[in-house]
């Protein structure tokens, strides 16, 4: 069992000290930005000088792809330590940027998540894995829109939950909906995960809809609505098709980095997790 980080304020949780923070991006909503948060909000804290590893519980990997350069097709995945035949340890991979390694994904996961429908612990799987694990700072999970076994999975081991939405009126009903489940998980007593915050992705002042879509989730929400928000920006669409995080393509005037050092600082400050630069004083 790994020792905690001094980088850490305060213990997360009493029962499990093996991973402290262990943050899963979720949205049923599809398209609203899950994969890009978990890959730059990684790469925001892995620049701080954090080790952060990414689990990517989606089929669609779009993590995976940005993460890493190739991924060979009969490479061990999230799909074999679903189903049993691969260790989390085994199928973790450093990935293409200092600081961040990887558990991928592949189209695989799909039918290993069908195939253990009836499976005794199902839920728990990638909890018991990580329980184990050492040599991490911060766990970051990337989820797929649609609530299976990959999904129940990663809020049963996340410590803490963030939400990315964007204007999108589905958007914001899939934070209630993403909401209920999580209420549903801990009344289960699978898990006492926590939503860390809700994150606008796609903003842009210049529409009213943007600010209107702001007011709708500050006004049911209160304080889970993040101050930082994700600006719209082109930049993040060339992210997976060059398998490369914000911080390594991005050209002056870096508004998606920026954008992400302002998120990793806030959740930082909710988890009382201490920086090694003053990104959490700037
Ligand atoms: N701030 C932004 N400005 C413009 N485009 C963005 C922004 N953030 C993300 N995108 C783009 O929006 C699309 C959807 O983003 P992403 O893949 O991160 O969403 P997702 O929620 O993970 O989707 P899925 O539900 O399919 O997994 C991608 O093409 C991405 O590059
Ligand atoms: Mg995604």
């Amino acid at each position: 069992m790994r020792s905690r980080s001094k980088k850490f304020a305060q213990p997360c949780s009493s029962d499990d000290d093996a991973v402290m923070y262990t943050i899963a991006v979720t949205n049923r909503k599809g398209g609203v930005g899950k994969s890009t948060v978990a890959v730059n909000l990684a790469a925001a804290w892995a620049q701080e000088g954090l080790r952060v590893l990414v689990v990517d519980m989606d089929s669609q990997a779009s993590a995976t792809a940005t993460l890493l350069d190739e991924l060979a097709p009969d490479a061990q995945t999230t799909a074999h330590l679903l189903v049993g035949t691969a260790s989390l340890e085994t199928i973790i991979r450093p990935s293409n940027r200092a600081g961040i390694d990887v558990a991928p994904a592949s189209k695989e996961l799909t039918h290993a998540q069908l195939s253990i429908v009836a499976k005794t612990g199902r839920e728990t799987i990638l909890r018991r894995a990580l329980k184990s694990l050492a040599g991490y700072d911060l766990v970051v999970i990337d989820t797929a829109p649609e609530h299976q076994l990959g999904t129940a999975n990663s809020l049963v081991a996340a410590s803490h939950v963030v939400m990315p939405f964007t204007p999108d009126p589905k958007a914001i009903e899939g934070l209630a909906t993403t909401s209920e489940v999580i209420a549903e998980i801990v009344a289960a007593e699978l898990s006492q995960v926590s939503i860390l915050g809700f994150v606008q992705i796609a903003y842009d002042r210049r529409l009213a809809v943007t600010e209107e879509a702001r007011a709708q989730v500050r006004e049911a929400y209160g304080a889970l609505l993040l101050d930082s928000k994700i600006r719209t920006n082109t930049n993040f669409i060339v992210c997976p098709a060059w398998h490369r995080d914000i911080f390594q393509i991005e050209k002056p005037p870096r508004r998606g980095c920026e954008d992400f050092r302002a998120l990793a600082s806030e959740l930082s400050e909710r988890l009382a997790l201490r920086l090694s630069s003053s990104v959490v004083a700037a």
